[in-house]
C-alpha cells in the first residue's frame, strides 16, 4: 500500500457512496425527521384523517395507527428509517403512543435546528435536552393519578380513550369490551402483586371475513382453523378429555439416512410387523388414558388413526405450537412429549364443549365453555378484509393499553395537559440551568406544545388562541388536567372528558422521543449509498479500465 502527501490523495471510501459531514449531516437529519412527522400529524387524536396506502404487493392499508402508516411507505433517509424504528419500538413496548412519539421526536429535532445554525455544539443541546427528560419525568411522578385495576369502569374509560382516535371507535364501548374481557381472562395472578398478562402468545385474534361487527366477541375457549382428521370421528363433544401432544403418530422415520437390506421376503413382512406392533402399542397408551380428543402438533398416520376411531377418539393433526400452547392453557392440559411419559394428570378436562364448526366455507375447531381458560380467542368478522385489519390494529392497541394499566395502575391526563403542564414546567424551571444550555431546554418545552397544538389543529380549532390560554392555565403548577377537548377545540378538564392515558404509555413516548432526537443530534457524518455488487468486468468498464478497447 503506497500512499501518502506525494502520491496524491489516500481513497479511503468508496468512490461511489455519498457522504454528507458536519452542519449538513444535521440539518439533513433533521428535515428528515421532520418529513415523517408531518407526514402523520394528522392522524394524531381524536378528529384524526386515515391514510390509504398501497403495499408493495398492490394490497390496500387503511389505517390511522401511526407505526403502521410508516411501515408501509418505503423511505430512503437513514435518519428517517431510525423515526421508523422508533414507533416500532413504542409499539412493542407499550402498543400506543406511536403516532405521539414520531411527532414529538420530529418537533424535538426541529426546535434544535436554530441553536446548530448559531454554531452551538451539539453535546450541548443533548445535555440540555437530558436534563429536561428528567424533570419531564418528575413532573409525570407529581401528576400522576393511580387507579383501581379491578374497577371495570375505570379501566374502561381508560381503553376508551385510546379506542376513541381510532377508526372503530363509531362502534363505540364494543371493542373495549372484547380488549378488557380478553385481558382479564388471560391474566395470572403471580403473588406479591405482580400480573402475568402475556397478550402475544395467549390471545389470539381469528379474522373471519363476512357476518357482522356485532358478532365479534371473545371465547371462553379457543379456536383455530383445524378440522378432524377423518370424518367418522365425533364432531361434538361435551366435556371432553384432551390430550395434547407434540410427538408424531407414526413410525419414527431415521433421524439420518437408514439403509436396511432386505433379504428375505418374509423380512420385509416382518419390517411392516413391527412398524404395526409399534404404532398399536402407542395407540394402546394413548387409549389407557381415554382421551375423547388427541390433538398433535405434528403427523397422525392412517393405521394410528384407525386404532384411535376404534377408541372412539377425535383428532387433529399439525395444529401449530403457538395453537397447542393456548389449548394447553385453555382446558389444563400439559403438552406431552413422549406417549410413554403421558401420565392422568396430563389430560386437560376443563373444557365444557369441543365442536368442529363450518363458518363461510371453512371448518374450525372450537374448545369452548373452559372453566377458568387462562388462554382466549378472539373472534372477529366484519365485512371486509381492510376493515376487518384496521379493526384487529385498533385491537390490538385496546388489548396493549389494557394490560399496561392492569400492569401500572398510573393514569396521566390525555389530550395534551400532560405535555402543557411539563412544557410550561420547563419554562419556569430553565432560567435555574446555567449557561447556554438554558435555551435547548426551553425548547424541549417548546416542543412538547405540539402535543396539543396538533390535536387543536386536526379538529380546526383557533389553535394559537387556545394554546396560549392553556399556557397560563398552566402556570405555576395549577390545572394539571386541563387539556384541548379534541373533538371540539376547546379547552376542557380531562376530568370531566375521561381522557386519561396509562402513565407507561405517556413517559415510553417522552422518552423515546428525546432519546432518538438526542441521538440523531449526535450524528455529524452520513455515509450512504455502498455499492450494489457488480461482476468484475462490470466493475472494470465503470471504473474506465476497459474503455477503449
Ligand atoms: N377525546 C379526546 N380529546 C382530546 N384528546 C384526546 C382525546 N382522545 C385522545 N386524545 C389524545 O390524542 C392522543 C393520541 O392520539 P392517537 O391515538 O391518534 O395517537 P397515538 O396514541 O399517539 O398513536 P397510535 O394510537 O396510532 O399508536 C393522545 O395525546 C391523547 O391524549
Ligand atoms: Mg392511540
Amino acid at each position: 500500500m503506497q500512499g501518502g502527501p506525494q502520491h496524491g490523495p489516500v481513497m479511503v471510501i468508496n468512490q461511489g457512496s455519498k457522504r454528507e459531514t458536519g452542519r449538513e449531516a444535521q440539518l439533513g437529519n433533521i428535515a428528515a425527521g421532520k418529513a415523517i412527522a408531518d407526514i402523520i400529524r394528522t392522524t394524531l387524536g381524536p378528529r384524526s384523517m386515515l391514510k390509504m396506502l398501497l403495499d408493495a404487493m398492490g394490497g390496500i392499508v387503511m389505517t390511522n395507527d401511526g407505526n403502521c402508516i410508516l411501515r408501509e411507505i418505503d423511505v430512503s433517509h437513514p435518519a428517517a428509517k431510525s423515526m421508523l424504528e422508533l414507533s416500532r419500538a413504542q409499539d412493542e413496548e407499550v402498543g400506543d403512543g406511536t403516532t405521539s412519539v414520531i411527532v414529538l421526536a420530529g418537533e424535538m429535532l426541529s426546535v434544535a435546528r436554530p441553536f446548530l445554525e448559531r454554531n452551538m455544539h451539539p453535546i450541548i443541546i443533548v445535555r440540555a435536552y437530558n436534563k429536561a427528560l428528567q424533570v419531564a419525568l418528575d413532573v409525570c411522578d407529581s401528576i400522576a393519578k393511580t387507579v383501581d385495576t379491578n374497577d371495570r369502569d375505570v379501566l374502561l374509560k381508560v381503553v376508551r380513550a385510546c379506542v376513541g382516535t381510532k377508526f372503530v371507535s363509531r362502534w363505540g364501548d364494543f371493542l373495549c369490551d372484547l380488549a378488557l374481557q380478553a385481558v382479564q381472562q388471560v391474566s395470572i395472578d403471580l403473588g406479591n402483586g405482580k400480573k402475568e398478562i402475556d397478550i402475544k402468545r395467549y390471545a389470539k385474534v381469528e379474522k373471519l371475513p363476512g357476518g357482522d361487527l356485532s358478532e365479534c366477541r371473545v371465547l371462553n375457549g379457543v379456536m383455530f382453523n383445524k378440522d378432524i382428521t377423518h370424518s367418522k370421528m365425533r364432531r361434538s363433544i361435551k366435556n371432553p378429555r384432551i390430550l395434547l401432544l407434540d410427538c408424531p403418530l407414526e413410525y419414527k422415520k431415521g433421524e439420518s439416512e437408514v439403509n436396511i437390506e432386505v433379504m428375505k421376503d418374509d423380512d420385509w413382512d416382518k419390517l411392516l410387523a413391527l412398524e404395526e406392533d409399534y404404532i398399536k402399542d402407542m395407540c394402546s397408551k394413548i387409549l389407557a388414558l381415554k382421551p375423547d380428543v388427541v390433538i398433535t402438533e405434528k403427523g397422525l398416520s392412517d393405521l394410528a388413526q384407525h386404532y384411535l376411531i376404534k377408541g372412539n377418539v377425535s383428532c387433529i393433526r399439525r395444529i401449530r405450537k403457538t395453537d397447542n400452547n393456548r389449548v394447553a392453557r385453555a382446558c389444563g392440559a400439559t403438552i406431552v412429549n413422549r406417549i410413554d411419559e403421558a401420565l392422568e394428570s396430563d389430560i386437560g378436562t376443563k373444557a365444557g364443549l369441543f365442536e368442529i364448526r363450518k363458518i363461510a366455507d371453512e371448518y374450525f375447531t372450537f374448545i369452548e365453555d373452559c372453566d377458568d381458560a387462562k388462554a382466549c380467542t378472539i373472534l372477529l368478522r366484519g365485512a371486509s378484509k381492510d376493515v376487518l385489519n384496521e379493526i384487529e390494529r385498533n385491537l390490538q392497541d385496546a388489548l396493549q393499553v389494557a394490560r399496561t394499566v392492569v400492569q401500572d395502575p398510573r393514569l396521566l391526563p390525555g389530550g395534551g395537559s400532560t405535555e402543557m403542564h411539563v412544557a410550561v414546567k420547563l419554562l419556569e424551571e430553565s432560567n435555574k440551568v446555567d449557561g447556554s444550555g438554558q435555551y435547548p431546554f426551553r425548547a424541549v418545552g417548546e416542543a412538547l406544545e405540539v402535543i396539543p397544538r396538533t390535536l387543536c389543529d386536526n379538529c380546526g380549532a383557533d389553535t394559537l388562541r387556545v394554546i396560549t390560554e392553556l399556557r397560563a392555565m398552566h402556570a405555576n403548577g395549577q390545572n394539571a388536567t386541563s387539556g384541548v377537548d379534541g373533538t371540539t377545540g376547546k379547552i376542557a378538564s380531562m376530568d370531566d372528558t375521561g381522557v386519561w392515558e396509562p402513565y407507561q404509555v405517556k413517559v415510553q413516548t417522552f422518552k423515546t422521543a428525546i432519546e432518538s432526537a438526542t441521538m440523531l443530534l449526535r450524528i455529524d457524518d452520513i455515509v450512504s449509498g455502498s455499492k450494489p455488487k457488480q461482476s468484475a468486468y462490470g466493475e472494470a468498464l465503470a471504473s474506465g479500465q476497459l474503455a477503449g478497447n
